[in-house]
């Protein structure tokens, strides 16, 4: 068993709408870590917006407010050496951009595309449709924008392959950088 003090920390931060497979991907990957011996933990939009988060909308002020935040939490967790999962829509570049100046160096980002119909014909959460009759508003893809990557770290494609084939891709991109 390896311990904490041996590993480099870093932060995976995965990004695309909702319904793309952020967070099956992410508990997907900490698992695999975790079976290798890594310690990591997972940032979720939906968790962070249940409690540390709830004060914030999805406005896009609110937005960057809420990505401010997680990526702070994620750097704190970096200076223990650490591996955080983070997974949030993070919809525009400016956003990404604000991650990735918080936490620096180590910071490490993968497109998880869907094409919109997709996520939308999934609607695990019953959202799309919500969204689709004004039940809720700025809702990513329908009523408020994500800008798509012009040239991605990494991009994983979950439309057309398993969330373990996603994962895998994901794991062979930061294995090389795990090591200290
Ligand atoms: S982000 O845009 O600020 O990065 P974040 O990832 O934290 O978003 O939260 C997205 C999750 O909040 C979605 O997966 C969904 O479950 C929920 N949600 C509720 N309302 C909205 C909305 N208007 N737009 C997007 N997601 C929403």
């Amino acid at each position: 068993m390896n311990r904490i003090s041996d590993q480099k920390g870093m932060v995976v931060w995965l990004y695309g709408l909702s319904g793309a497979g952020k967070t099956t991907i992410s508990l997907l990957l900490k698992q695999m870590l975790e079976n290798d011996g890594f310690f990591a933990v997972c940032l979720d939009g939906d968790e962070l917006r249940s409690g540390i988060n709830k004060d914030l909308t999805f406005t896009e002020d609110d937005r960057e407010e809420n990505i401010r935040r997680a990526a702070e939490i994620a750097r704190l967790m970096l200076q223990n050496n650490i591996i955080t999962i983070c997974s949030f829509i993070t919809p525009l570049q400016k956003h990404r951009a604000l991650a990735a100046g918080i936490i620096g160096e180590s910071y490490t980002e993968v497109f998880i595309e869907c094409p919109l119909d997709v996520c939308q014909a999934r609607d695990v959460k019953g959202l799309y449709k919500k969204a689709r009759t004004n039940q809720i508003t700025h809702f990513t893809g329908i009523s408020s924008g994500f800008e798509a990557p012009a040239n991605p770290e990494l991009i994983i494609h979950t439309a057309v392959e398993s969330p373990a084939e996603s994962m895998e891709k994901v794991y062979q991109h930061i294995a090389p950088l795990l090591k200290r």
